[in-house]
């Protein structure tokens, strides 16, 4: 990339889960800062840690580095404070960007939706139907009164280096032989970490502005995706894994993505899992 290229880039959440992958992959190109808050796997220089709950603190990390760019994925489900640090968070970040007047690309989630009427596409209304969703939708709002931001709505973030959140609880339930159900009737357009994070540094340098769902184009249910995580990753224990439907409740059924503006947008192709994984297979 030539130096005109090279951008100032701020990642929150640089200890997250897609924070490890898009970290070292901004680095190669551009100026990266990346903050954690508890812990810092990637142990680099350029890591400030951070609470993002903390005005002042947020306002003097992002005045002092002056990006042009913040990349904002600190504040996941795995939070217990999830409006402190999800809203609130939301909240300092966009004031402190609009100061230096820098593109904010944030990222959100497909739970922001009550699953009753896929697919959703960027007009789609948030309807949350638990507190994760419900302080992500806050935040998507707060993050549009400010002029140059994407709100990237994805679903769940996979890779074949590190084993996602996800499959991570999984495999620890089922070597110690816990019960695991995997629903058959929740559906999800799972995005691979190496796509997403080439999408964001695709929108950290063009002009795209709005709601942008980036999401791999293959659906799947949790069931599906699940046994085939579990398939690569050789879990072979597997004696109390139970498969059905959900009820619903605290977590919506079919959240699945339209991924046509996406796919117009990007020239990161928004691969399905089958096509990621049959090119790690073959080669
Ligand atoms: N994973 C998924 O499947 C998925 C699906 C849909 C949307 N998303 C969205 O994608 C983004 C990344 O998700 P992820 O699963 O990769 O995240 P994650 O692994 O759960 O990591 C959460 C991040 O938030 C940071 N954090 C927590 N409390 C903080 C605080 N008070 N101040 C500053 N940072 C704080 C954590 O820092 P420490 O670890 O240092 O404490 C960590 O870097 C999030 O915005 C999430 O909502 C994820």
């Amino acid at each position: 990339m030539s130096d005109s290229l090279r951008q100032r880039i701020l990642i929150t959440g640089g200890s997250s889960y897609l924070g490890r992958y898009l970290v070292p992959l901004a680095a190669q190109s551009h100026e990266v800062c990346y903050t954690f808050y508890q812990n810092d796997p990637l142990n680099l220089p350029s890591g400030r840690c951070l609470d993002v709950r903390e005005e002042t603190a947020v306002f003097h990390l992002i005045t002092q580095f002056r990006p042009h760019v913040i990349i904002h994925t600190a504040g996941s489900n795995r939070s217990d404070d999830l409006d402190g640090v999800i809203c609130q968070g939301a909240q300092n970040v966009a004031r402190a960007v609009e100061q230096v007047g820098a593109r904010l690309i944030h990222l959100s989630t497909d739970s922001i939706f009550d699953g009753l009427q896929p697919p959703y596409d960027e007009t789609a209304v948030p309807s949350p139907v638990n507190a994760y969703g419900r302080a992500k939708a806050a935040a998507e709002t707060i993050v549009a009164t400010y002029e140059n931001h994407v709100i990237v709505r994805i679903s769940l973030i996979y890779g074949l280096r590190q084993m996602d959140h996800g499959t991570s609880w999984m495999a620890r339930a089922l070597q110690a032989g816990q019960p695991v159900t995997l629903f058959n009737n929740q559906y999800r357009n799972p995005v691979w970490v190496d796509t997403l994070s080439r999408a964001c540094l695709e929108l950290a340098a063009n002009d795209y502005t709005g709601i942008l769902n980036v999401a791999g184009r293959q659906v799947l249910s949790r069931a599906g995706f699940s046994l085939k995580m579990l398939d690569w990753w050789g879990i072979t224990e597997r004696g109390t894994l139970i498969i059905g439907p959900s009820t619903g409740g605290n977590w919506p059924l079919d959240c699945r993505l339209d991924v046509r503006r996406g796919t117009a947008v990007l020239t990161t192709p928004l691969l399905g899992v089958d096509a990621v994984l049959s090119f790690h297979r073959n080669g």
